[in-house]
């Protein structure tokens, strides 16, 4: 199974999440490939591979500048995604308490909204926590895989 990191994201925090993952999550899946969001749309969840999407929050609780294509066509060109599962890695900073980790919520609500299966909870980092989002989020992962990679019961 290949697992495909789609990164959102304005100053490289995310892709160095998804950069960690992709050099310790090695063992647990042969195939990582790791795609900054910039010009994607939705044809991006074509292939048949388990998804990440990592991305960060600005603005007012929106999505970053190179996730905005991708994530607009998953409203202005819908299809049905029932074949995509997916996980979410959502960067923020509860310093902005109104729209903690938006980003990476509003693009899970657009997956569930087109039929795409979220495999666990979405996982939000808060910057002003003092821990680092790629030791966190490599940690979480790999738990993510086990449940994600499990045979089904
Ligand atoms: C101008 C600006 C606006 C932001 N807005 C939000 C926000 O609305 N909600 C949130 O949870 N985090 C917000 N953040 C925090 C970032 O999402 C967080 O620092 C993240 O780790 C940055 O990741 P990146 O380097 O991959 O872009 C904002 C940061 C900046 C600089």
């Amino acid at each position: 199974m290949k697992l495909k990191i789609l990164v959102g994201t304005m100053t490289s925090t995310a892709e160095y999440v998804a950069q960690a993952i992709q050099m310790d999550c090695s063992d647990l899946v042969a195939d990582i490939d790791v795609q900054l969001m910039d010009n994607l749309d939705i044809s991006a969840f074509d292939e048949d591979a388990l998804y990440l999407i990592c991305t960060s929050t600005y603005g007012s609780g929106d999505v970053p500048d190179n996730a905005r294509a991708l994530y607009d066509s998953l409203d202005t060109a819908p299809k049905y995604l029932g074949h995509v599962r997916y996980g979410v890695i959502a960067l923020g900073d509860r310093t902005y308490m109104q729209t903690f980790c938006f980003g990476g919520k509003k693009f899970d609500e657009r997956l569930q909204g087109l039929g795409a299966q979220r495999v666990g909870e979405v996982w939000c980092h808060d910057a002003s926590s003092g821990t680092l989002a790629e030791t966190e989020g490599t940690a979480w992962c790999r738990e993510w895989l086990a449940q994600a990679l499990a045979p089904a019961a």
